[in-house]
């Protein structure tokens, strides 16, 4: 025992604190997050994905319009540091939230429904699921009660500490911006061509505000579209709904943006488009834009074939899903509340 007091306590101190900065170093500077699984809870919180899906299906079942707000709430959260609820984070005296971005600001909704959701899944497993993970799962949820497809949902995201308003401005694509824009802020965040495509079919739900699409139907829509008295109507009713000169309380009218079929998820978005009736300039650009050779025949592609559509949707949606911040991995957190980290 003797040789173990000719080195001093300290000095193995020392030792255990370089081992201990050198981890938490190589932790902190690690580029790749660990990868997401699907049985990430299965030990922690087994009941996870049961519980968001009953009140995804309460949500969906009393108003059809909230799978498309949990939808776009998933989308409008990846894109900015990616899926990290960074989203849902309120404004506080010491954060500046995301959802006074231009893209957002008065037409991102359903804070209110994760929520709930949230507060089910925390009576449940408090601490343990994020809400990143709660508004992946929960747009899949609400995809499938819509209609659509069903994909596996690898989880284990963590939630931000950090918003990004500035991120929030420059990466989300707006209606009235250039094709070849917006492709760029998809490839940006690693999506293709195909991915931007499939995923703009989301628009097979929801509504767009007047705002949104008023330089299209006072711009080219009647170019575009094709001669019939169901079209023409069609746009009769969109110049009703939204006057031509804004800034008044109708910039907030709304219009589905596939009027065939609003609250089903298939595939008649694509054939609007076909017929050039597309009520946001970006969706209609995909298929009559000069530059759009390639997005052109993905829009014929799932107008003609739902199942490809569904199938493709389903892996993009994946992909999106999986954008994940560095950062959060390391500096993360499972926030109690969505909207505020936690203190
Ligand atoms: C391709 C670029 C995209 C642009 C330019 C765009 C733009 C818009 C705009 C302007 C609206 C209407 C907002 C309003 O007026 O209040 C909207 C609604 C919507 N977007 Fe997109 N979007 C795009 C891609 C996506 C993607 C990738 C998804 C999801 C995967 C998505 C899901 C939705 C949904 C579900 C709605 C309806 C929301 C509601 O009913 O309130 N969008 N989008």
């Amino acid at each position: 025992m003797a040789h173990y007091s000719l080195v001093p306590k300290s000095f193995f101190l020392s030792v255990v604190l370089i081992i201990f900065s050198f981890l938490v170093a190589a932790k902190l500077y690690a580029s790749e997050p660990p990868p997401l699984t699907l049985d990430y809870y299965k030990s922690t919180c087994p009941t996870a994905f049961d519980v968001i899906r009953k009140e995804t299906e309460c949500a969906v079942l009393s108003d059809p319009r909230n799978a498309a707000l949990i939808v776009r709430l998933h989308f409008h959260d990846c894109f900015v540091q990616g899926c990290d609820a960074s989203i849902l984070l309120d404004d506080t005296v010491t954060l500046k939230g995301e959802k006074k971005a231009a893209a957002s600001t008065h037409s991102l909704k359903g804070f209110e429904l994760i929520d709930q959701i949230k507060n089910m899944v925390e009576s449940e497993c408090p601490g343990i699921v994020s809400c990143a993970d709660i508004l992946t799962i929960a747009a899949r949820d609400a995809v499938i009660l819509v209609g659509g497809p069903y994909w596996d949902v690898p989880v284990g995201r963590k939630d931000s500490v950090t918003a990004n308003i500035d991120l929030a401005n420059t990466n989300l694509p707006t209606p009235n911006e250039s094709l070849l824009s917006i492709i760029s802020k998809f490839l940006y965040q690693g999506l293709s061509v195909t991915d931007m495509v499939a995923l703009a079919g989301a628009h097979t739900i929801g509504m767009a505000r007047c705002q949104s699409f008023r330089s299209r139907i006072y711009g080219d829509y009647g170019f575009t579209s094709v001669k019939n008295p169901i079209s023409e109507s069609q746009l009769s009713n969109l110049r009703s709904v939204c006057p031509p000169m804004g800034g008044g309380k109708a910039d907030n009218n709304i219009s589905a943006m596939d009027y065939v079929t609003p609250n089903l998820f298939d595939n008649s978005f694509y054939q609007l488009l076909l017929n050039g009736e597309g009520l946001l300039n970006s969706d209609q650009e995909m298929y009559s834009s000069v530059f759009g050779i390639q997005t052109r025949e993905l829009v014929k592609k799932y107008a003609a074939d739902p199942l490809d559509f569904f199938r493709q949707f389903s892996e993009s949606m994946v992909k999106m899903g999986n954008i994940t911040n560095s950062k959060s991995f390391v500096m993360g957190e499972v926030r109690k509340n969505c909207r505020f980290v936690n203190t």
